[in-house]
C-alpha cells in the first residue's frame, strides 16, 4: 500500500515540483498570512474527546522528529497561496529516496532525518536554542496499524499549544486552537494497514483575538505538551459517560453511544467494590440517562476521605471505565457545603509547571504528586486553584486521589477581544472541552470563566455568555471568576468593595488583592483594610502575594523581593482576611516561582515570577511556614 502511495506521490511531485521550480505556485487557494498566526482553511477538531483510558488506546509518547519553520513555509508560499511542495513537512513520502530518484526534486526539509525530541514536552526543552522560540514547529512520527473490520480509529491529543494542524499520511485532518484542552480526529477511513505517518504543525503564536491574548504573565510553552493516543473503538462505542452524585442524593448516569447500532442497546453500570449493577437501554439517539439511590455503604469523597470507586459503563460492544468520587456541593448563603457541611478552602494557586530548575511543562504523575503533596502535606491545604487555564488531567486525577478541591479555569485573561464573536466562540469551546474532559472529577468544585478582565459593557456581555455556557454544560458545580475591586479611604480606613457587575452572575465571588505589593498601600497597613461586601455569597481570596528572591534576606529594613517582606505581606493579608465574615477560601499567588517573560529584574527575577512560597527547585520560603501554620489553625476551627 505504502509503495503505491509513493508512486502516486512521485508523479504528483514531479508535476508540482516543475511548476514550483518554474514559477510561482498557482494561487488556487488564498491563505492569508496574518502577522502572528496563520489562517488555514480546515475542519474543526471534534469536540468530545474519545475516552483514552479505555482499552485500545496506544500511547504515542516517545521520540518524535521535529523541524522548526519560523516563516511557516509549510503553511503558505512566500507570495501567499499554497505551501511549496518542497516545504510541506506532511508529504507522505521518503524525501531522501525522492531526491535520489529525481535529480530535479527540491525539498528544503526532511523529517525522517530531522532531530528527535521526547513528546509530550514543550519545545523549550528540546535544546537551548529553542528557549525563546515562538512560531511554527513541525512534529512527525510513524505508528503501525493493523485495521480490524468494524472498528473506529481515532487520534486524540491531550493538548497542543497554541494551534495544531494535524495530518495523517499526508491528508489534512483539521486544526485545533487552544493550548490546554483535548481534541480528537476520527481516522477510520484514512489510517492504512501498516506504517502510518502522523504530522503535526504547531504554532505557539497568539494574536489579540486569541484566548489567552499575547500578553500574559507566564511562559508560553509551545508544543505538544500532553500525550497523544491512537485509539481503537468498536463501530458503536461509548463516546462519553458522566457519573456523579446529584444534589438530590441520587447517583445520576448520562452515557452517549456513537455508531450505527446506538439505538436501543442494552446498557449497564457497575460499581464492583459495592457490588452494584444497574441495567438499562439507550434511547433512539443512543443516549442512556438514568439514576439510582445512593448505595448505603458508599463512602463520600472529601479532602479528608478521598474515596474513589471504579465505575464501569457497558454497552453491547464497549466498556467505559473511570475512577470516580461521589460527593455533593451546595451553597447556603455565604457557606460552601461539601456533603452538606460548611467548608473553608485552605489553598494556593498553581501554574502548570513542574518543580525543577529547567521546567518544560512535563506534568507526569510523579511531578503532579510532588506539587500537590506540597499543598496537602506541606501547607495543610485542601484546595488548589489551577491557574489560569485547564491543567493536565494528570493533575485533576491526582487531586481526586490525594483529596484536594480544585478550581479549574479557562484562560480568559486580561485584554481579551470582547468585540470578536470568534473569540467568544473559542472561549466557549474551551469551556466545553474542559468540562467534557473533567466533569467526572470529584475534586473539581469550581469552573472559573476569567481572571482580572477589565469592566466594560461588551466584556460584561461576553462574560455573562460564558457563565451561561458553563451552567448549560454543568449545573452541578459552582461558577466563579477573579473579579475587579475598588478601594477608597473612608474615615481614615481603606475600604474595599467589589464593584464588578459580573459578581451578580456568579455563585462564588473571587478577588485578587495585592495591597502591599502593587499600589500605594504600605505592607504594614494591609491588615487595616476593611471589606464592605453586601452579597449573600461566599468570597474567595483567589490571589494575594509578593515576590521573594531566596537570596535576599537579613537586611535591617525588609524591602520588596526580600523573603521577610513576602512573609510580612502574608501575615498582614491573613490578618486582614480574618475580618471578612463571608470569606470561605484563600489561594495565595502562588505555590512555586514560575517562568514569566515579563519579570526581568536582573538580580531577583531573570525571567521568573518569584511570588512562589517555594522556589522553582522546591526550597520553602518563610511565607510557606506562615501559611502552613495559618491553615493548621483553620483546619482545627472548621473540621
Ligand atoms: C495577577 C495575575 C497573575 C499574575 C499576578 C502577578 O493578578 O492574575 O497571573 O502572575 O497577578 O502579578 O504576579
Amino acid at each position: 500500500m505504502v509503495r503505491v502511495n509513493l508512486f502516486l506521490a512521485a508523479v504528483l511531485s514531479l508535476a508540482v515540483l516543475c511548476l514550483a521550480a518554474c514559477g510561482p505556485v498557482s494561487e488556487d487557494t488564498e491563505s492569508t498570512l496574518k502577522t502572528s498566526t496563520f489562517e488555514v482553511s480546515s475542519k474543526k477538531a471534534s469536540v468530545s474527546p474519545v475516552k483514552v483510558a479505555a482499552q485500545g488506546a496506544t500511547d504515542l509518547s516517545g521520540m518524535w522528529h521535529w523541524s522548526v519553520d519560523p516563516y511557516a513555509d509549510g503553511y503558505a508560499g512566500f507570495h501567499g497561496g499554497q505551501a511549496g511542495y518542497g516545504s510541506r513537512r506532511y508529504n507522505f513520502i521518503d524525501v531522501e529516496a525522492e531526491m535520489r530518484k529525481n535529480p530535479t526534486a527540491l525539498f528544503e526539509y526532511d523529517m525522517d532525518h530531522a532531530k528527535t525530541a521526547k513528546i509530550p514536552g514543550a519545545w523549550i526543552g528540546h535544546e537551548p536554542e529553542m528557549r525563546h522560540y515562538q512560531g511554527v514547529v513541525w512534529y512527525q512520527r510513524e505508528f503501525e496499524v493493523t485495521p480490524r473490520s468494524d472498528e473506529r480509529l481515532f487520534l486524540e491529543f491531550g493538548a497542543v499549544n497554541y494551534k495544531a494542524d494535524v495530518y495523517l499520511n499526508g491528508e489534512r485532518l483539521g486544526q485545533h486552537e487552544g493550548g490546554f484542552t483535548p481534541f480528537s480526529f476520527e481516522v477510520t477511513d484514512i489510517a492504512i494497514d501498516g506504517v502510518n505517518q502522523l504530522t503535526v504543525g504547531v504554532d505557539s503564536r497568539r494574536d489579540w483575538q486569541s484566548v489567552p491574548p499575547p500578553v500574559t504573565d507566564w511562559e508560553t510553552y509551545g508544543g505538544i505538551t500532553r500525550p497523544v493516543h491512537f485509539v481503537r473503538r468498536p463501530e458503536t462505542y461509548i463516546a462519553e459517560s458522566w457519573v456523579r452524585l446529584d444534589d438530590d442524593g441520587r447517583i445520576r448516569i448520562d452515557a452517549r453511544l456513537d455508531g450505527s447500532t446506538k439505538a436501543g442497546q442494552a446498557m449497564s453500570l457497575r460499581i464492583p467494590e459495592l457490588d452494584i449493577t444497574l441495567d438499562g437501554q439507550s434511547d433512539a439517539e443512543g443516549n442512556w440517562t438514568t439514576d439510582m439511590p445512593l448505595p448505603a455503604d458508599l463512602a463520600l469523597w472529601s479532602p479528608k476521605t478521598p474515596q474513589l470507586y471504579t465505575v464501569e459503563v457497558e454497552s453491547a460492544d464497549d466498556r467505559w471505565t473511570d475512577r470516580i468520587g461521589f460527593r455533593t456541593i451546595a451553597l447556603n448563603g455565604e457557606d460552601i457545603l461539601l456533603n452538606g457541611k460548611p467548608i473553608f478552602l485552605r489553598g494556593i494557586s498553581i501554574h502548570e509547571e513542574e518543580i525543577g530548575s529547567n521546567p518544560v511543562r512535563d506534568i507526569s504523575a510523579t511531578n503532579a504528586r510532588a506539587l500537590l503533596s506540597e499543598v496537602k502535606d506541606g501547607l495543610n491545604g485542601n484546595f488548589v486553584r489551577l491557574a489560569h487555564y485547564p491543567h493536565s488531567d494528570v493533575m485533576t486525577r491526582m487531586a481526586d486521589e490525594l483529596g484536594l478541591i480544585v478550581w479549574s479555569e479557562i484562560p480568559v485573561y486580561w485584554r481579551i477581544d470582547w468585540e470578536n464573536d470568534e473569540t467568544l466562540a473559542l472561549s466557549k469551546s474551551m469551556i466545553e472541552e474542559n468540562i467534557l474532559r473533567d466533569r467526572n472529577r470529584a475534586s473539581i468544585l469550581f469552573w472559573s470563566v476569567g481572571n482580572e478582565t477589565p469592566i466594560s459593557d461588551r466584556r460584561n456581555d461576553f462574560m455573562n455568555a460564558l457563565v451561561a455556557k458553563t451552567r448549560e454544560l454543568d449545573s452541578s458545580r459552582l461558577v466563579t471568576a477573579a473579579l475587579m475591586t475598588s478601594k477608597q479611604e473612608e474615615g481614615g480606613v481603606l475600604t474595599a468593595r467589589i464593584t464588578d457587575p459580573l459578581a451578580d452572575q456568579l455563585d462564588v465571588l473571587s478577588v485578587n488583592t495585592y495591597d502591599g505589593w502593587y499600589g500605594p498601600v504600605a505592607v504594614g497597613d494591609v491588615s487595616e483594610i476593611r471589606w464592605d461586601l453586601d452579597f449573600d455569597k461566599p468570597l474567595i481570596f483567589s490571589e494575594f502575594g509578593a515576590g521573594a528572591y531566596i537570596g535576599l534576606s537579613g537586611e535591617d529594613v525588609p524591602r520588596k523581593f526580600s523573603v521577610e517582606y513576602q512573609d510580612e505581606m502574608y501575615r498582614e493579608t491573613l490578618e486582614m482576611s480574618a475580618e471578612i465574615p463571608s470569606l470561605r477560601g484563600i489561594s495565595p499567588w502562588i505555590l512555586k516561582d514560575f517562568r514569566s517573560p515579563r519579570r526581568q529584574h536582573s538580580i531577583y527575577q531573570n525571567g521568573w515570577n518569584r511570588k512562589g512560597v517555594i522556589t522553582e527547585t522546591g526550597e520553602r520560603k518563610p511565607a510557606f511556614h506562615t501559611l502552613s501554620e495559618h491553615y493548621k489553625k483553620l483546619a482545627d476551627d472548621w473540621e
